[in-house]
């Protein structure tokens, strides 16, 4: 197969950075991809030439803006396979957007109640559900994991239940690159009748997301780890349930009509994006996804999901390391330790030979302490990594473990 990795990799100025005097070598894709030149530029040109708030004035600008911006929620609808561009509202990432969705379900919930999520959340999946548990005295349940890094689908069963009113899990975890089965636990969710949100952050580059497939009521994903700006993201909600849940943020934008007292509110995505939105943040995602459109997507996910085999094996063979989760079906995402040497040591090992990768709990706590470590190394790709990355890992590996 030609190498379409290398030929993207153009695409992306930073790519051809040196560190240390070679060229850098970029595995730390799930906390935030690289951003191509299209992307760039489509910023660029946004400030350049049609600058302007959007929704409002009367003016060719104005006019410009809000074209570029509502594009990009078209863009974003084809991207999840929304059936309605009106369920696409905008937020600033991921994070926001379960902030967005724990917020409007408060008045559903009451102390009788359950919220489901799993110990393989990334903490922006874990801390909203706290605090509405908290406001609203429903009780907070994690389905186990398996020490292979998989959901314990048993315990999920037996989680589940009447009581169960929010289900809510990752589509890829981001410590361990897990896939989860989210379209069967979405389904088995809803016929208890909870409502679900998937957390797709680590998946929107690496699997194809179908919303109506899934079936969940929402779906997260945040811009900046798909090659477009940080600052944006996408929260994905049924139709009939962004029209009957009440707003969350209050202000301009988002009204139809207000007197001192009270106020009436626009039809969604609109009553769920109070305040100037993140225009210039829309149209990098809208640049984003057009770039996505026109890839090979399904090749270089396949040719990303054989770098990552064959790195997985690779690394087997070395020595003293150990991967921290062997998951039936992963994407991107390797986690692994070294001897006993604590994962920020390896990390700066591995960063003086010019490998950038990520060490540490990964915002996933609950995790690390269910698999009884600290945190882990992980080294996670993107579609434009290459054979090159990864013996430049494995070199730098290797090389690590002789000075621990
Ligand atoms: C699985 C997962 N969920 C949520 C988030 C939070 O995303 P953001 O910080 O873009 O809001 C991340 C970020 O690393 C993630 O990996």
């Amino acid at each position: 197969m030609a190498d379409r990795a290398s030929d993207m990799r153009q695409d992306f100025p930073i790519l051809a950075r040196e560190h240390r005097g070679r060229p850098l070598v970029y595995l730390d894709n799930a906390a935030t991809t690289q951003k191509p030149q299209v992307v760039i530029d489509a910023i660029a040109e946004y400030y350049a030439q049609h600058n302007a708030n959007v929704h409002r004035a009367a003016h060719i600008l104005a006019e410009e803006a809000t074209q570029l911006m509502e594009e990009a929620r078209d863009l974003a609808q084809g991207f999840v396979h929304a059936a309605h561009r009106e369920e696409i509202v905008f937020t600033r990432g991921t994070t926001e957007a379960v902030n967005l969705v724990a917020n409007i379900l408060a008045a559903e919930l009451s102390h009788e109640d359950e919220i489901l999520i799993t110990e393989m959340e990334h903490h922006s999946n874990i801390v909203p559900w706290q605090m509405l548990a908290q406001r609203t005295g429903a009780s907070l349940l994690a389905v186990k994991v398996l020490p292979n890094g998989d959901l314990d689908l048993e315990d999920f069963q037996n989680k589940l239940s009447e009581k169960t009113k929010v289900f809510t899990c990752n589509h890829v975890s981001n410590a361990l690159g897990t896939v989860n089965p989210v379209q069967d636990l979405v389904a088995h969710a809803r016929a208890v009748g909870a409502y679900t949100l998937i957390d797709g952050a680590q998946a929107s580059l690496h699997e194809h997301i179908d919303v109506q497939a899934l079936g969940c009521d929402f779906y997260a994903l945040s811009g900046h780890k798909m090659f477009a700006p940080t600052g944006i993201g996408v929260l994905y909600g049924r139709l009939g349930l962004l029209e009957s849940l009440p707003p969350w943020h209050g202000g301009g934008e988002m009204i139809e009509h207000v007197t001192i007292e009270t106020s009436t509110y626009q039809k969604p995505p609109f009553k769920y994006e109070a305040g100037t939105p993140n225009i210039a943040g829309a149209v990098g995602l809208g640049a984003a996804i057009k770039y996505l459109n026109e890839l090979p997507l399904d090749d270089l996910i396949a040719q990303e999901q054989q770098l990552v085999a064959n790195t997985l094996s690779a690394l087997k063979q070395l020595p003293g390391l150990r991967l921290v989760g062997e998951p039936k079906q992963r994407t991107a995402v390797i986690s692994f330790l070294l001897e006993d040497a604590h994962p920020h040591d390896v990390g700066t090992l591995l960063d003086q030979q010019g490998v950038a990768l990520r060490t540490g709990h990964h915002c996933t706590m609950p995790l690390m302490q269910a698999l009884g470590i600290p945190g882990t190394v992980r080294a996670s790709f993107s579609l434009y990594s290459t054979q090159t990355d990864a013996d430049h890992l494995l070199a730098a590996v290797d090389k690590a473990t002789t000075f621990l």
